[in-house]
Formats: C-alpha cells, sequence, structure tokens
C-alpha cells in the first residue's frame, strides 16, 4: 500500500449524503470502504541527561502525537513507542558533572521527561527506558545476529590513554575542534555543532578534559559495522521511497556515496555490554549509544506487546514475513537524527535480517522492517538564537507547562513549529498566535455560539428547513475531514491545522452573516434554532478536526457540546515493575481505542446544554516582557 493511501482512508465517508440532507450520512461507518494498517510511530529517544526544552518536543513530540492521534482516529491500528536515552556520554558527562552515578542520573531525567511529555498529552503506547533489561536483551540479540553474519568485525584502532596516569581516557574526556565544521567544543564521539559523528583521534588539538593534557593514542580493539555493505540494500530502499520531504531523501541518498565501517564499541563503563565471548564482562568497553538507542524502537514495541500479554503483538508491525509485512513506520526526529535512521538503523535491520552484501541468516525474531519514513523535522531557535541551557536561552517544557496550557503550545509547534524549515520561536508571537487564533477565533466561535444556544434554548436546538449558506458552512467542515486528514497523513500538518482554523473561519463568517442574536422575535425564533444548530455542528466537525492538535480542548468543547465520555483519550503515567526483573520504573501508556473518530458526527437536538466556561485563556501581552526577562541575554 504507498503511502498517500492513508491520507485519503476517510474521505468517501460522506459522499453519500452529497445533495441530500446534509445530516443524513454523517454516520456510514459501517459502509465505508475501509483500509485499515498497522501503523508504527517511532519517536526520538530524548537523552535523559536533563529537562527537555520546547525545541526538543517540537521535533519529535507533538508532530508524532498529531500523526498518532490522527491515524487512531482514522481508524489504524497504531503502535507509539520511545523512551528515554540514557547511555552514551551525554550521560555520563552530566552524571560525572553533577557527581552522581549515570544511573542516577538517568532515574532523575527519565521522570522528569516522563513528567513533561505525560504533561503534553502525548499518546505513548508504551514511552520506557534504554536500561530496561528488555531492552539490553534485544539489543545484544540485534549485535550477535549482525556478528553471526558478518557485517560487525572486530578492527585494531588507535585509542587514547592519558600521558600522565597511563590509563584509557574515555571518549568522554576528550575534547577539541571538529575537523568538518571546525567548532571547538567537539567531543570525542560527536561534534554538537554539526552533528557528525566523530572518532576520537579525528579530533584536531585533542584534549583531556581533566586536565588538559594532549592525549597519547595507542591501539585497541573495537568493533566496526561493516556500512559500506549495506550501501547497495540500502540505496534500492531509498529509490523505493515515495513523498518523503525532498531535503530528507537527499541527504539520506547523499550519505551512500562515503560509507565506512562505522565503530560501534566505544571505551566507556556505561552502557549495553558486548555480548561476545571475552568481551562480556569486560567494564571498560560498551556498545555505541547511537547502537543500542535506534534498537530501542524493537525493544519497545516487544516490551509493549509483553506488557499487554500477547507477547508476540510486536510482530504485526515489525515483521517483514508474516502478520506485519503490510505494516508502516514512520520516525519522528531533528534533523541531526537523520542519519541514523535513513543508513544506521536501516543498515541494522538488513544486516540482522540476512540481507546486505554478505546475505546471511535472519535471527529468531525474524525479518524487520524496514522504516516506512523518516520525517524529520528542521530546527526551533529562540527568539532569534539556538537554544542553551547554559547560556539561558531556554525555556524547559516543565516551566511551560506551569505559566502555559499545552494546548497552546501544541498549536503554536503546529501552527508554526519548524516542519520543513528552521523557524524562530519569540514570545510576541506564542501570545499573539494564542490570542488572535486560539481565544478570538476558535475559543469565541465555541464560547458564543454554545452560551447563545444554552440561554436561548437550554439545550441543542433542532434545525428546520436548510438555506443555501446553511448547506455551505455545513459542507465545508464536512470537506474538513478529506483535506486535513490527508495533509497529516503526509506530514504536512502546518497545512493541516491551517485548513481546520479555515473552517472556523467560515463559521465564524457565518455566525456574523446570520446574526442569530437579533433573531429573538417569535416569528425569527424557528430561524435561530437553526443557524444555532448549524453552527454547533459545524463546531462539533472543526473540534474533531483540531482533535489530534488540540486533544485537551477538545475534550472540553466535546463536553460543551453535552458529550459524554472518551473524546480524546489521555496518556497516563503507571509506575511498573521491570519485567526481567531489573529495578521499576515510570512509563507512559493508555488506552487509546475509544475515543472519536474521524468523521463527523451529527449533534442530537435536544441534548441539554448550560453556560460555558471558556476554553482558552487569553494572555495578558505583559507576558512576552516577562518571558523575555528570564532569558539571558549575553550575544555570545
Ligand atoms: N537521544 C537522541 C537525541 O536526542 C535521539 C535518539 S533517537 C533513537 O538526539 F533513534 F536513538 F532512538
Ligand atoms: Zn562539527
Amino acid at each position: 500500500m504507498s503511502t498517500s493511501m492513508i491520507g485519503r482512508v476517510g474521505t468517501n465517508r460522506h459522499s453519500g449524503a452529497a445533495g441530500g440532507n446534509p445530516f443524513a450520512g454523517r454516520r456510514e461507518r459501517s459502509l465505508r470502504l475501509y483500509v485499515m494498517s498497522h501503523v508504527l510511530a517511532a519517536v526520538a529517544w530524548p537523552y535523559a541527561n536533563g529537562p527537555r526544552h520546547i525545541g526538543h518536543v517540537s521535533g519529535f513530540g507533538v508532530p508524532s502525537d498529531v500523526f498518532s492521534r490522527y491515524m487512531r482516529m482514522a481508524g489504524h491500528d497504531v503502535l507509539m513507542v520511545s523512551g528515554t536515552d540514557e547511555h552514551g556520554t551525554p550521560i555520563q558527562v552530566q552524571a560525572d558533572a553533577d557527581g552522581v552515578t549515570p544511573r542516577q542520573l538517568a532515574d532523575r531525567y527519565n521522570r522528569v521527561i516522563v513528567e513533561d511529555l505525560h504533561g503534553l498529552g502525548l499518546s505513548y503506547d508504551l514511552f520506557t527506558r534504554t536500561t530496561t533489561r528488555n531492552h539490553y536483551a534485544v539489543v545484544q540479540e540485534l549485535f550477535e545476529g549482525l556478528h553471526h553474519n558478518g557485517y560487525i568485525v572486530a578492527r585494531t584502532t588507535l585509542g587514547a590513554i592519558s600521558p600522565s596516569t597511563g590509563r584509557t581516557l574515555p571518549d568522554r574526556y576528550i575534547e577539541g575542534t571538529c575537523p568538518i565544521c571546525g567548532y571547538e567544543g567537539a567531543r570525542g564521539d560527536q561534534c554538537d555543532n554539526c552533528g557528525n559523528q566523530l572518532d576520537p583521534e579525528q579530533l584536531v588539538n585533542p584534549r583531556s578534559r581533566i586536565n588538559g593534557e594532549t592525549p597519547q593514542f595507542v591501539e585497541t580493539e573495537h568493533f566496526f559495522l561493516d556500512l559500506p555493505a549495506f550501501a547497495e540494500a540500502i540505496g534500492a530502499w531509498l529509490d523505493r521511497r515515495e513523498n518523503w520531504r525532498p531535503n530528507v531523501l537527499k541527504f539520506s541518498r547523499n550519505l551512500l556515496d562515503d560509507l565506512q565501517p562505522r565503530a560501534i564499541t566505544r571505551d566507556l563503563e556505561w552502557g549495553v555490554p558486548i555480548p561476545l565471548d571475552g568481551w562480556r564482562d569486560r567494564n571498560d568497553k560498551r556498545i555505541y549509544v547511537w547502537f543500542d538507542a535506534v534498537i530501542g524502537y524493537l525493544s519497545a514495541s516487544i516490551e509493549w506487546a509483553r506488557r499487554t500479554g500477547d507477547p508476540e503483538a510486536w510482530r504485526q508491525w515489525w515483521s517483514a514475513d508474516a502478520q506485519g509485512k503490510d505494516a508502516l513506520g514512520y520516525y519522528f526526529m531533528g534533523k541531526d537524527n537523520i542519519v541514523f535512521h535513513s543508513v544506521i538503523w536501516p543498515a541494522l535491520l538488513l544486516g540482522y535480517s540476512g540481507e546486505g552484501d554478505k546475505a546471511g541468516d535472519a535471527g529468531s525474531l525474524g525479518r524487520l522492517n524496514l522504516p516506512t519514513e523518516v520525517v524529520s523535522s528542521e530546527y526551533l531557535t529562540m527568539e532569534g538564537k539556538k537554544f542553551s541551557s547554559s547560556r539561558r536561552v531556554v525555556i524547559y517544557v516543565r516551566d511551560f507547562l506551569e505559566r502555559y496550557d499545552a494546548d497552546a503550545l501544541r498549536y503554536f509547534i503546529a501552527a508554526a513549529g519548524p516542519e520543513s524549515n528552521d523557524t524562530d520561536f519569540t514570545w510576541a508571537e506564542f501570545v499573539r498566535r494564542n490570542n488572535d487564533e486560539l481565544v478570538a477565533g476558535w475559543g469565541n466561535l465555541v464560547n458564543r455560539s454554545v452560551s447563545m444556544a444554552a440561554k436561548n434554548f437550554g439545550e441543542i436546538p433542532a434545525a428546520g428547513e436548510l438555506t443555501a449558506e446553511d448547506r455551505a458552512v455545513l459542507e465545508v467542515s464536512r470537506a474538513g475531514f478529506a483535506t486535513v486528514g490527508e495533509l497529516i497523513g503526509k506530514h504536512r500538518q502546518k497545512a493541516a491545522i491551517g485548513e481546520a482554523m479555515r473552517v472556523v473561519a467560515e463559521a465564524n463568517k457565518y455566525l456574523s452573516e446570520q446574526a442569530p442574536w437579533k433573531l429573538k422575535s417569535d416569528e425569527d425564533k424557528p430561524r435561530q434554532a437553526t443557524v444555532l444548530h448549524v453552527a454547533l455542528q459545524v463546531i462539533s466537525d472543526a473540534n474533531t478536526l483540531l482533535t489530534p492538535f488540540l486533544p485537551h480542548s477538545a475534550q472540553k468543547v466535546f463536553e460543551l457540546l453535552g458529550g459524554e465520555g472518551v473524546h480524546a483519550p489521555m496518556p497516563r503515567i503507571e509506575e511498573v515493575e521491570d519485567l526481567d526483573g531489573g529495578p521499576g520504573y515510570p512509563i507512559l501508556t493508555g488506552d487509546y481505542t475509544t475515543g472519536a473518530r474521524w468523521e463527523s458526527v451529527p449533534i442530537t437536538a435536544g441534548t441539554p446544554l448550560a453556560a460555558p466556561k471558556p476554553v482558552f485563556r487569553k494572555l495578558d501581552p505583559s507576558v512576552v516582557e516577562e518571558e523575555l526577562a528570564r532569558l539571558g541575554n549575553d550575544e555570545s
């Protein structure tokens, strides 16, 4: 099935109503031709080395949740997984700085991040972590499978030692100038400025972070992934990709021009042990954090299945042989993650499946699906600057949610986020969009319509005969299901929320023109009832269209219209035991099977209505000054 079909699921549902009674045909679910797919939403794993800021969640968090919510509403079987990324240099460095163990640091920020993502209403089926025993086992299984097929080879490389002590100097203790972009603070494993992977000996002017001395490089053994052996298979896979963002596809293809074997072990004590004889018990060598993290998508799916009591269920999203072969997999991330998802992860999946130049056998998990699409966003900046915790050019998710509503942030990210261009967050623009668009546009439409109907009828009034204007506005909201759905399915969320807000604008225009507040005489009363009925129907539809973006307020609007039960399901935090005897931890999970469908549902005349409470909060313009004053303002 092609990805473009996804956007179209549900678009023919209302065609039976054309020309007839516009309220009829609003519930034709049982009749429609329905294509259900298994859809994996694989969301980048945030590092557990600190609290996350809104730049992070605008790249991987909100877009993946909008997509997953929409796909579930459209009837697909979505598995949305992620977790905290807890190994590697960044965690070890931060732990050293804080005087705690890496595990303690990871425990602390895993919990903070779980709470932040919960606060944003991100509907993970499972948000776990990379320090579970299940994850270790799955990572080692893939490592062994790749090793068995000859794709992982040992090589002698240069490792750093401290000349003054003679001890090995782990990668994290080496810093220097990036040979690619010239950034002076590059680390031995990666340059945070240009995002390129590095080996410590590539650094120009390498120095020890402990005492500034120049490290000495001596020979030591590491394992390498034979990436060139996958160039052809990855190239063929990329050639079959449709609908990727052109930048992402082009960037990925270019990476194939110069594939080198890549070190997948590190001189580090913190990480997944190397599952080979003679290596398993060494405490100075670990699997490279990126090798372990990308495998998280698979291990989290397996953990999810084990927790549901159907331990094989993950295969429906992953197996390239049987149940899962038509499944679709979408990977959400910021652009610095592309190489890991469009080259490294496919290489691991191919090699484990016995594909690639050396062929081989599939491991015990069977042949595994490659991504359908790598959905990468660009960067968000903050008031024109790069986010920086040290320079206080930052707003953490936690602080944001203490002062503002989750949906206000979700709205900003969807409408003005870094979908396919680098984009700037400014407080002025945040306040403007909140006040002019959410409050004055959408909130006000809901508020004035519901309060007028409540005041004049105490319930949803019944509609009489419809005029051409009534039919026209109903048609606008009805048509929104096709357009908005198709755009979300194609990862064009900016355009999608624009279309949903266009329905809102049309409804506002309809109300102004019909002016139901003037239709007060006995003679006009039936017309007032009709106008308000039509307005409430359009509001109900617009609310459904906005539900993937604004789930918290969608639930409220649903209830204002007299709805009962769950309209937009929410994740919950659960404290769980490690399945294999490790320490317990909090997860995010939820039951997302209930909730609204992606369709127009006829409102029911006679449903009691109460005077509404405002759904959105207007922000005082002084917020801008206050927030700007909180930011650090040095120019460096
Ligand atoms: N922790 C990485 C980052 O924040 C993302 C890891 S995504 C995964 O950039 F693929 F490794 F899971
Ligand atoms: Zn660089």
